[in-house]
């Protein structure tokens, strides 16, 4: 681990699943927080954002994660909402991931919305891992709070491990019949070409460690191959939602997955009708381990790299919309970027 984790590109997770398989729960959990709790009707109805950094998961992960073993400065996480009726949300945030979580209930198993997030993994080639949550409702089970998966199992007398098992193995066919060669966490030596299947509890935080070991592996792989390590171009982002803030009239919550975005930075944003172009005025950056969703504390800095959320103030902004390209004019010439977010 040579590189200055501060010159790495934070790679994106995206957390997809059907409604109520506890994206948002297993989040809180990594994250220390209760968004969760406060969500009108226990529903997710936006495409939420989380730096989580590389100390913080290798507090959780214990023993399973070695921080030295690691360029990466962290994990950018991606809520996304299960319910049916935010497809268009799901997409988007698809769009945004290198790599992915799939959330699937372990009683429920496959419901139309783990389809649906397979079929935009399968779009998007996102390689992906899957949570396969709720064990702790296992008949019988004997919860081991926030311990890795093998150690909780050795616990489980043969009746809870072997409902489990059957659980897990028609998760595993299924898989299979949606065309991914898929096993135990464990069992997968490249998780590019096989899904592995990580058990674990929201409410317990059992297998927890084991989840961010599997995705910090993953990351770190796709990062060598495919990711532009290089983050100092113009910045390159997303529009979640365009939010009033005090003092600032209208401003942009955005996913930044490319680049870097400055105060003063001439933008341009996908607007109701034609591109907007505008001038940062204020970067406003959620704090570690916060979701842009609900932060309230939002840091004022110079600059940001991605991945990133952060908030954009700038002015002219009431006619942005969510799931707009935001891009930074910088050397290049504003027509031509108009004309590229025109298109987008
Ligand atoms: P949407 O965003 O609306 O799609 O839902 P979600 O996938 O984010 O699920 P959410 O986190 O809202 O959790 C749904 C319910 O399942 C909540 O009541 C959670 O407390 C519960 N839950 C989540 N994870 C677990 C778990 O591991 N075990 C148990 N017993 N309950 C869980
Ligand atoms: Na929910
Ligand atoms: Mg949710």
């Amino acid at each position: 681990s040579a590189a200055d984790p501060g010159a790495l590109r934070t790679p994106i997770v995206a957390v997809l699943g059907h409604v109520d398989h506890g994206k948002t729960t297993l989040l809180d959990r990594i994250r220390g927080s209760a968004v969760q709790e406060g969500e009108a009707g226990a529903i997710t109805q936006h495409i939420g954002a989380t730096a989580v950094p590389l100390e913080t998961i290798s507090e959780m992960a214990g023993a399973l994660v070695d921080p030295t073993d690691f360029d990466l400065p962290g994990l950018l996480f991606i809520d996304t909402p299960g319910h049916h009726s935010f497809s268009t949300l799901r997409s988007r945030g698809g769009a945004l991931a290198d790599i992915a979580v799939l959330v699937v209930d372990v009683n429920d198993g496959f419901q139309p919305q783990t389809e649906e997030a397979i079929s935009i993994l399968k779009r998007t080639g996102t390689p992906f891992v899957v949570a396969a949550n709720k064990i702790d409702t296992t008949p019988g089970w004997n919860p081991q709070e926030g311990e890795p998966i093998q150690k909780s199992l050795e616990k489980q007398s043969e009746r809870a491990t072997s409902r489990l098992n059957e659980n897990l193995y028609e998760l595993i066919g299924d898989l299979s019949s949606a065309g991914f060669s898929a096993d135990f966490y464990w069992r997968v030596q490249d998780f590019q070409s096989n899904i592995g299947v990580v058990p674990v509890s929201a409410m317990t935080m059992e297998g927890i460690p084991d989840l961010l070991t599997v995705l910090m592996g993953l990351s770190q792989r796709y990062m060598k191959e495919e990711m532009s390590i290089d983050v100092s171009g113009p910045g390159v982002g997303t529009v979640l939602e365009v939010k009033d803030e005090r003092g600032f009239g209208a401003t942009l919550d955005v996913v930044l997955y490319d680049g870097v975005v400055r105060e003063g930075d001439t933008i341009v944003v996908g607007g109701r009708d034609d591109p907007i172009v505008t001038e940062v005025r204020a970067l406003l950056q959620p704090r570690p381990n916060a979701e842009i969703r609900t932060e309230k504390r939002f840091e004022r800095v110079d600059e940001v790299r991605a991945a990133a959320g952060v908030k954009i103030a700038a002015p002219d902004l009431d006619e942005a919309m969510s799931g707009a390209p935001v891009r930074v004019v910088r050397g290049d010439d504003v027509d031509a970027v108009k004309e590229e977010v025109r298109k987008e």
